[in-house]
């Protein structure tokens, strides 16, 4: 029997369009590194993830309210085609909400910012069941492959054996095996790209403690470094620091540096790790009603790695402990730690962290990044100088922060406070 009834145009926009996009993101989930370098890989994975989740949503929104082609077959394989149909559902849904499960319930908090630009909220789960989201999540990702192959062989069966015409009802028999071959293309092509990636990464990170050792710098008490109070998760799982310093991962070090040691005479090396040397200086200042308020951050830390004349590779990340803010007096500091501002006692940290990092001019730049502060994480803009050359610069720099967009100062305390806050810094650093 040949059927000629087509689902509708939207219904197989919407079909391509999440096979398209399953693809990709299955092979990044399996490939993307699972360390800090996956910082970005991570970021697109929950990206696409929510994009599928909504695209999903609008064909199951439109699955139920239009009319569709009557099943054309009955009996056993008939049940089983419409029941990897039924799973192929769950699994769209349930594969995003378990990774956003996961991310929202990670004790390193990593803030989600879809597409670099819109922030996602975390969803309201306790931390006990992030360890349960995390195995539902890779358990579902085995399930939808195995989905995905019955349902080509189904598929296949009845364009090659049965010879029913049904693949017209998903847009033509050429047309279905042309976008069955982009599918595959897309998932193995990402998948080896992100795997490449994976190990660029890892021979990054061990060329990067072969110059760790190579210039002495590594971290040390007295230093903010890239992982010194170990709150510089970059990914979800407990991510530790490439520069993590530890006696086991010395031991480690020493290993990968063993390893790759035929490779460090690469002429171009990883960009270099910046140790920010103590004494540096974290200010801020706001109008409040024609007198400026100044105040200043007593601990912070951050992690620099960054080629000076390459700063487009450049990743930098910024900690700062909001409880060490001080206007120098005592009550203004009760105000500023208190729920109106600051609210420390729920939001014990500010971090930013750059995504993009480029040369304004000279010796002058621009990154863009994110800033998480009380519990909402921003694009926030900073611009800095390197002065000096060589080993040791002194960088200084600067960001306008819009307060409201954190809510801080909310109350009537802030009636004649600026909306912008000046922040500066100004520090050495040492590679
Ligand atoms: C992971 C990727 C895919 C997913 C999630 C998926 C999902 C689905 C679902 C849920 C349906 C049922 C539509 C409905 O009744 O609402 C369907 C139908 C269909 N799919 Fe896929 N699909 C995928 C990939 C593919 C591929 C690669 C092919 C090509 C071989 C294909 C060919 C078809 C055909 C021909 C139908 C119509 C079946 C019928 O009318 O009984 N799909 N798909
Ligand atoms: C349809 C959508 C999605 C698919 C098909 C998918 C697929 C995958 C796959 C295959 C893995 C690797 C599993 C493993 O190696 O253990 C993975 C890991 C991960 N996914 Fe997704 N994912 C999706 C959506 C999301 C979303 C929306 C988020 C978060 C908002 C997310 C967060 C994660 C995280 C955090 C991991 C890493 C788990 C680990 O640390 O190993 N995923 N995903």
């Amino acid at each position: 029997m040949r059927t000629t009834q087509r689902y509708s145009t939207v219904a197989i926009v919407l079909h391509w369009l999440i096979a398209l996009a399953l693809a990709a993101e299955i092979a990044l989930g399996f490939a993307m590194p699972k360390d800090a370098s996956g910082f970005a890989a991570f970021q697109l994975h929950k990206s696409i993830g929510i994009t599928i989740l909504a695209l999903s949503l609008l064909r199951l929104g439109w699955r139920v309210t239009h009319a569709r082609p009557a099943p054309i077959e009955r009996g056993v394989t008939g049940f089983l085609a419409a029941a990897v149909h039924v799973g192929f559902y769950i699994f769209m849904i349930a594969m995003p909400l378990t990774g956003w499960a996961l991310v929202s319930t990670d004790p390193s908090d990593i803030p989600t910012l879809l597409y670099g630009v819109v922030p996602l909220p975390h969803l309201p789960l306790g931390q006990g069941v992030n360890g349960l989201a995390g195995e539902a999540h890779e358990l579902l990702a085995w399930g939808g492959l195995a989905l995905f192959a019955l349902h080509v062989v189904g598929a296949l069966r009845h364009h090659f054996l049965i010879r029913d015409g049904l693949l017209a009802r998903m847009g033509g028999g050429g047309f279905v095996l042309a976008m069955l071959a982009a599918v595959l293309l897309l998932g193995l092509g990402v998948f080896a790209y992100e795997g490449g990636f994976s190990q660029r990464a890892e021979h990054d990170h061990a060329t990067d403690h072969a110059s760790d050792h190579a210039t002495d710098v590594h971290c040390d008490g007295d230093q903010q470094t890239l992982a010194d109070d170990g709150h510089n998760h970059v990914h979800e799982d407990e991510a530790e620091d490439e520069t993590a310093d530890s006696a086991e991962d010395d031991q480690q070090d020493e290993e990968t540096v063993a390893e790759a040691e035929p490779e460090v005479v690469e002429p171009v090396g990883p960009p270099p790790s910046w140790a920010i040397q103590p004494g540096g200086t974290l200010r801020f200042a706001i109008d409040n009603g024609g007198t400026t308020l100044k105040g200043s951050f007593a601990n912070w830390s951050g992690s620099i790695v960054m080629d000076p004349d390459a700063p487009q590779s450049a990743k930098i990340s910024i900690t700062v402990d909001l409880a060490s803010a001080s206007l120098g007096d005592a009550t203004q500091d009760t105000m500023l730690w208190g729920g109106d501002f600051l609210d420390t006692s729920s939001h014990a940290q500010a971090t930013w962290r750059s995504s993009s990092v480029r040369r304004i001019s000279g010796n002058r730049y621009e990154a863009d990044g994110t800033l998480s502060l009380k519990g909402k994480s921003r694009p926030q803009r900073i611009v800095f100088t390197l002065n000096g050359s060589g080993k040791t610069r002194s960088v200084s720099g600067s960001a306008t922060v819009d307060r409201k967009a954190f809510s801080v100062g909310t109350g009537s305390n802030a009636a004649n406070l600026a909306p912008s806050v000046n922040v500066t810094f100004a520090f050495d650093a040492v590679s």
